[in-house]
């Protein structure tokens, strides 16, 4: 079968969904958690259209895979209302408990989760087509961030357990709870980035209002009675809906503290705006990128296209770290390109449950369309798609496009595609990628290809300086999540990574007394009779 014939068929019949792979039936998510209670909504609720299309005798069928709860401003205040209770302004349960026993919470819920597993995996390939492989890795990358989250916790309380005297002042430092955390995350790792704010807020001692992405909302429902019967009532409320209705009257309530959201940079702007005192308003987000490679004319070609074609196009270019515009020298950009598009030819496509599949159905609607546009206004400025197929699209399936050469003027040149298209610039002076990615408004991070360390090290020391992750011979990624995540410019505010986050969502805060009789006695005392969760010696073994 050639590659036309291969996208025209992409969609399985009905009947040709392997069974261990099938929904058992629509997800009816009407839950929702408030104040501790997991509450049963009867109003208005939104159908999830998986991206996965049925073939039938009709056309193509995106199948209807679930409901969940449209709520109103109303639920969105409640909610907020039972995280503020649960904070009480820091006098809650949940902000003064001991650091062992909050852990203790989450590592209940992390059990219960792990039960879940091949639920939440099913509805993530079913809800926003990642691919099985990648979806079971989302899974297994979040239960281990929160193990991970827990020993670096561990080992900050360690150190915050010891008192520190100097200059004649005795003093417990350690961090503390913000307040209210309002935690959005992307469709693209609905479950993964959502928990990479959720998690070390809570651990944190924050209380939580939660709203699950646009799309990856129904994976959510196996997660419920863990959410709820871990926590205290009130520390975690989830909420669905649309962003656009339920967030901005959290934000101008001037009750959220902190705004963890990973989305764009204009959502990102209009929610900070919204608040009414922005100095009380942390702000942890995850936004757009547009991450450059850079091939020198010295690049090991195989490696730069296995790399390339990795970072352009896993979860078909959906991740906010992907290569989205690629720079080859023009020596060997012919070569570079050759192989580029055989390489994409042999990718897999299909469903995301078939054996070695790369290239899924897409969720968002319209995208096959946007992208199309996008290449089209690429030819029209002159460009050309390289590889076989490139952008045929069929339902909301979209083959990826290799366009070349891209220019200054097409949209392809500044807009984040955000799916399988990848535009290719040649260049004769390594200056004209630097200059791209000064001039540009992101600042996340770059791939640079080549072999030679004096020319590399010519780049690394200015392009640090204008990214956060400069990646040498290797795909742009988040990745270990130990590693800092963030990003200059309109591409991130705060930093994310398994200790980074405990920071982003906590505040230094102490207790100082000067060295006197009378104050020995009192911490004494207080540490011995083990009065205060805050003041204390104890340590975590
Ligand atoms: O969408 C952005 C994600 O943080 C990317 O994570 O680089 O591990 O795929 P990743």
């Amino acid at each position: 079968m050639n590659i036309q014939e291969r996208i025209a068929t992409i969609f399985p019949k009905a009947d040709e969904i392997p069974a261990e792979f099938r929904l058992p039936g629509p997800v009816e998510q009407d839950g929702y958690i408030i104040g501790g209670e997991l509450r049963s909504w009867a109003g208005p609720m939104q159908e999830v259209l998986s991206p996965v299309c049925v073939s039938t005798p009709q056309g193509l069928v995106r199948q209807t895979i679930g409901r969940f709860p449209l709520l109103t401003e109303k639920e969105a205040l409640e909610a907020l209302a039972a995280a503020v209770a649960a904070y009480d302004e820091g006098r809650g349960r949940w902000p003064t408990m001991p650091v062992a026993e909050r852990i203790g919470h989450v590592q209940e819920f992390a059990a219960r989760m792990k039960e879940r597993r091949g639920e939440v995996v099913r509805l993530l390939m079913w809800e926003i087509g990642k691919p099985l492989r990648d979806s079971e890795k989302e899974f297994d990358r979040t239960v281990e961030y929160i193990g991970d989250t827990i020993d670096a916790l561990k080992e900050l309380d360690r150190v915050s357990s010891r008192f520190v005297i100097e200059q004649g002042i005795i003093g417990q430092i350690r961090r503390g709870p913000l307040g209210v955390a309002l935690c959005m995350g992307p469709y693209n790792y609905p479950l993964n980035e959502t928990f990479t704010t959720l998690i070390p807020a809570l651990i944190m001692g924050n209380t939580v209002v939660l709203k699950p992405p646009r799309h990856g909302v129904l994976l959510f429902s196996p997660l419920l009675e863990a959410f709820r019967d871990s926590f205290p009532a009130g520390v975690l409320n989830l909420i669905y809906g649309e962003g656009r209705r339920v967030a901005p009257p959290l934000m101008a309530s001037g009750q959220v503290d902190v705004l963890a959201f990973i989305g764009t940079s204009r959502a990102a702007n209009s929610l900070q705006k919204g608040h009414p005192k922005p100095h009380r308003l942390r702000s942890v987000l995850g936004l757009e990128a547009k991450n450059p490679a850079i091939v020198l004319a010295d690049a090991d070609l195989d490696l730069a296209v296995a790399e390339c074609l990795a970072g352009s196009l896993s979860f078909n270019g959906q991740r906010c770290t992907a290569l989205k515009i690629v720079f080859v020298h023009e020596r060997v950009a012919g070569e570079f390109l050759r192989r580029f598009g055989a390489a994409i030819d042999v990718l897999e496509c299909g469903m995301p449950w078939e054996q070695g599949v790369t290239i899924t159905p897409l969720p968002e609607a319209g995208k096959p369309a946007y992208l199309g546009e996008l290449v089209e206004d690429a030819r029209r400025g002159g460009a050309r798609v390289v590889n076989e197929a490139g952008g045929m699209a069929n339902g909301t399936f979209f083959h990826p496009a290799l366009v070349y050469p891209v220019q200054e003027g097409m949209r392809l040149y500044r807009e984040e595609q955000f799916g399988p298209v990848i535009p290719v610039l040649p260049f004769d002076d390594v200056e004209t990628p630097v200059r791209y990615i000064v001039e540009s408004d992101y600042g996340q991070q770059v791939s640079v290809f080549g072999r030679d360390p004096d020319r590399l090290a010519r780049l690394i020391d200015p392009l640090v300086n204008q990214v956060c992750r400069v990646n040498i011979n290797s795909q742009c990624q988040r990745g270990p999540d130990i590693f800092p995540f963030t990003g200059r410019k309109d591409s991130a505010v705060g930093t994310l990574s398994v200790s980074d986050a405990l920071r982003s969502f906590s505040i230094r805060t102490l207790v100082a007394a000067k060295e006197s009789e009378l104050n020995r006695e009192i911490i004494g005392r207080i540490v011995r009779e083990r009065k205060s969760a805050f003041l204390s010696t104890d340590f975590i073994l």
